[in-house]
C-alpha cells in the first residue's frame, strides 16, 4: 500500500511515498521549509503543498513534534501556542481532502527503526532519541510502542526543558563544536538512563549522522546507537505507522 509519509519538523516539513508494507520509500524526499509562524493555518497550507507535489490521492501518516493523543496536540512543543488542543488529524484532513493520521514525530521516527531499521528484533527498552529543533523521544518495550515519551521536557538549571540547551537547534544556535555540545548531549543521556534505564539508545535525526564527531563524549554504559535510517525513519515510520493503525491517533 502507498502511503504519504510526512515528518513534521520545527525547521522543515519533509514527505516521501513509501511502501507501507516493506518500510521502502518509493520517491525522493520532498522538503519545504516550516512556515516560521509555525502556526496551525499556515503549517496545514504546507502539508497539502506536499500532498499535491506528489499528487497523491491515498492516505496520509504525518509524525508531528508535540504531544499527540487521539489525533490531538495536547502539548505544543516548539510549535506556535495555537497549536494547543487543535484536532490535527482533522485539520490536515479537511485541508487536504485525504484520511490522515498523526502520531509524535519521535514516535514515528522509532516506529520505523523497531520495524524496518537497527531497533528490529531488540528486546526490553529501546529508546530512539531525535536530535533536531528538540529532543523527541520514542520508547519501545519488546518491540511495541509506548506513546508520547518526553525526555526532552526534563528541567534542568535555568532551563524549562532540557532540550532547549541539549539539541541540535542548541547547537546552532550558540555556535558550539561537536565537544561541547556532546557533553551537553551526555547529561541528557545521563538522565535518561538514571530515569528509566533503558537498554538500548538509538539516535535519530539529522545529527545522528555526524555520530563519530561526539560519540567520544558519551559516557554512560547503557550502548547508544545511530539508526541508519537517519532522517528518512520519521517520514517512514509515520507512512508506516498509519497502516498499522497508528498508536493513540
Ligand atoms: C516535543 C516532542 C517532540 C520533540 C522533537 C519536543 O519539543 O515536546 O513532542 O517529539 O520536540 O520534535
Amino acid at each position: 500500500m502507498v502511503v504519504l509519509g510526512i515528518d513534521i519538523g520545527g525547521s522543515g516539513m519533509k514527505g516521501a511515498l513509501v511502501n507501507s508494507i516493506t518500510g521502502e520509500m518509493l520517491t525522493e524526499r520532498y522538503r519545504i521549509p516550516t512556515p516560521p509562524s509555525r502556526k496551525p493555518k499556515e503549517m496545514a497550507e504546507v502539508v497539502k503543498k506536499i500532498v499535491e507535489h506528489f499528487d497523491h490521492k491515498g492516505p496520509v501518516g504525518v509524525g508531528f513534534p508535540t504531544i499527540i493523543r487521539h489525533g490531538v496536540c495536547k502539548s505544543v512543543g516548539n510549535l506556535h501556542k495555537k497549536w494547543k488542543n487543535v484536532n490535527v488529524r482533522e485539520l490536515f484532513s479537511n485541508t487536504t481532502g485525504l484520511p490522515v493520521t498523526v502520531i509524535n514525530d519521535a514516535d514515528a521516527a522509532g516506529y520505523a527503526t523497531m520495524n524496518y531499521g537497527i531497533g528490529k528484533g531488540k528486546e526490553g527498552l529501546v529508546v530512539m532519541i531525535t536530535i533536531g529543533t528538540g529532543l523527541g523521544s520514542g520508547a519501545f518495550y519488546n518491540g511495541e510502542l509506548i506513546p508520547n515519551f518526553e525526555l526532552g521536557q526534563i528541567p534542568y538549571k535555568k532551563y524549562k526543558k532540557i532540550e532547549d540547551w541539549a539539541a541540535a537547534s542548541a547547537k546552532e544556535k550558540e555556535g558550539l563544536s561537536y565537544k561541547q555540545w556532546g557533553k551537553r548531549f551526555n547529561v541528557f543521556l545521563k538522565y535518561v538512563d538514571l530515569l528509566i534505564s533503558p537498554d538500548c539508545i538509538i539516535l535519530g535525526g539529522g545529527t545522528s549522522k555526524q555520530f563519530d564527531q561526539y560519540k567520544d563524549y558519551i559516557t554512560i554504559e547503557t550502548p547508544v546507537i545511530p539508526a541508519e535510517l537517519r532522517n528518512q525513519a520519521g517520514i517512514v515510520g509515520a507512512a508506516a505507522a498509519a497502516l498499522h493503525e497508528a498508536p493513540r491517533d
